[in-house]
């Protein structure tokens, strides 16, 4: 069995972020001792506290530290206390700033249900059925990174996109496609928008160097609707910046919390992917522990098998969580009427306690 010595950077963040990631983070501690594995990690400001601490939201430590790691771990970040700061120097600038540093071009979202959870979907079981796809979202063009321009009378936002930025992020579409069941939607509006129309152009034309995967294009608002009436018919959705933001929302709701579900933001292969549950840093849920741990934890799970190609510890994590939500385990955001609701330490605790009951090596003979 080969044993991975490799560099975590830990940015908590504010809020709920902290809680969290320290979940995570003991349950990679628990995967590294069953596997031999050594995952070092260093914790670095980030968002509010680092505004706070050191002046920016992404000082250029924690930023160097993460160039210098095998994968990062985020926590979530924002909150009241920086709303009222200029706009660019809130947290929230220090994430786009990360994204833009490390090059993070592409935002994957996999919206799985956990079997024991489906009853909590607000979609009813018989359309909901097997629904297991993923989002590609490009994250570094788009109406986000254009000009934004206003005065008093008047405002505009400029969506832009060219063929290397939408052929980059759709061969990595292709490619999740092609590696599950060889079907890739991609989601635009060209009916309308330019930046769209060069958008399923190229799409199109990148498809000719995967003929094992059916491509199909979707119009937005179409695609929108198709989520809530048959989640099943996706495989992979490929869609572009604000499209893929507001979509993979909308489908992460089909789990049921958006405490649930994962998500890595990576550039070129041989750089630090970024990993981060999707929710933000919940000011009202802060310091009571009863946060929903479980978007930290799968985005952990994530980093095993996306980063360090360990499946079978990713699986062994997963499958443990799956049996704890099978006794009735569960935070208050995912509880079902008059099931078991523990704080979010003690589902981090109850899930440790499971995975001592599962040894490592069951995992790795696939018992
Ligand atoms: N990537 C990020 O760090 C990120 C993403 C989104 C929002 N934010 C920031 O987070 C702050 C709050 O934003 P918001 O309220 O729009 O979004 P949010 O995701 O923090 O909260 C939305 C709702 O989901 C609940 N929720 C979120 N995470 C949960 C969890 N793990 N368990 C149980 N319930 C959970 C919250 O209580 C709230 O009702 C803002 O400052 C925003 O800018 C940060």
């Amino acid at each position: 069995m080969t044993k991975l010595q490799t560099k975590i950077a830990l940015l908590p963040g504010d809020g709920i972020g902290p809680e969290v990631t320290n979940a995570a983070v003991q349950i990679l501690e628990d995967c590294a001792s069953a596997f031999g594995h050594h995952f070092e990690f260093r914790e670095l400001p980030f968002g509010g506290n680092a505004i706070d601490q050191c002046g920016a939201p992404l000082p250029d430590a924690t930023l160097a530290a993460c160039r210098g790691s095998d994968a990062i771990l985020l926590g979530a970040i924002g909150g009241p206390k920086w709303e009222s700061l200029p706009f660019g120097t809130r947290p929230e600038a220090g994430l786009l700033g990360i994204r833009k540093e490390l090059g993070l071009y592409i935002n994957l979202r996999p919206i799985r249900l956990r079997p024991a959870l489906r009853g909590i979907s607000p979609l009813r079981p018989d359309r909901l059925g097997d629904c297991d796809f993923e989002i590609v979202r490009e994250l570094a063009g788009d109406i986000y990174f254009g000009e934004h321009k206003i005065t008093s009378e008047k405002a505009s936002d400029l969506a832009e996109y060219s063929v290397f930025e939408i052929e980059r992020v759709a061969r990595y579409a292709f490619e999740r496609a092609a590696a599950r069941k060889q079907h890739l939607t991609s989601v635009d509006k060209a009916n309308v928008l330019a930046s769209s129309t060069l958008w399923r152009d190229t799409v199109t034309a990148v498809a000719r160097e995967y003929p094992s995967v059916k491509l199909d294009h979707l119009y937005v608002d179409n695609a929108a609707m198709q989520i809530l009436l048959r989640p099943t018919q996706f495989d992979v959705i490929l869609t572009g910046n604000m499209f893929g933001d507001i979509l993979s929302d909308e489908a992460a709701a089909l789990a049921g919390s958006i405490g649930l579900i994962p998500s890595l933001s990576r550039g070129r292969p041989h750089q630090p992917a970024l990993y981060e549950p999707i929710h933000g840093s919940a000011p009202t849920l802060a310091g009571k522990d009863v946060a929903c741990p479980l978007g930290a934890i799968f985005s952990a799970t994530l980093m095993l098998r996306e980063s360090f190609g360990l499946d079978a510890e990713s699986q062994w994590i997963e499958a443990a969580v799956d049996r704890v939500l099978e006794q009735g385990y569960r935070t208050a955001d995912i509880a079902e009427p008059g099931g078991r609701v523990v704080r979010g330490s003690e589902f981090t605790a109850k899930l440790r306690g499971e995975l001592r009951e599962a040894p490592a090596q069951h995992a790795r003979s696939g018992a």
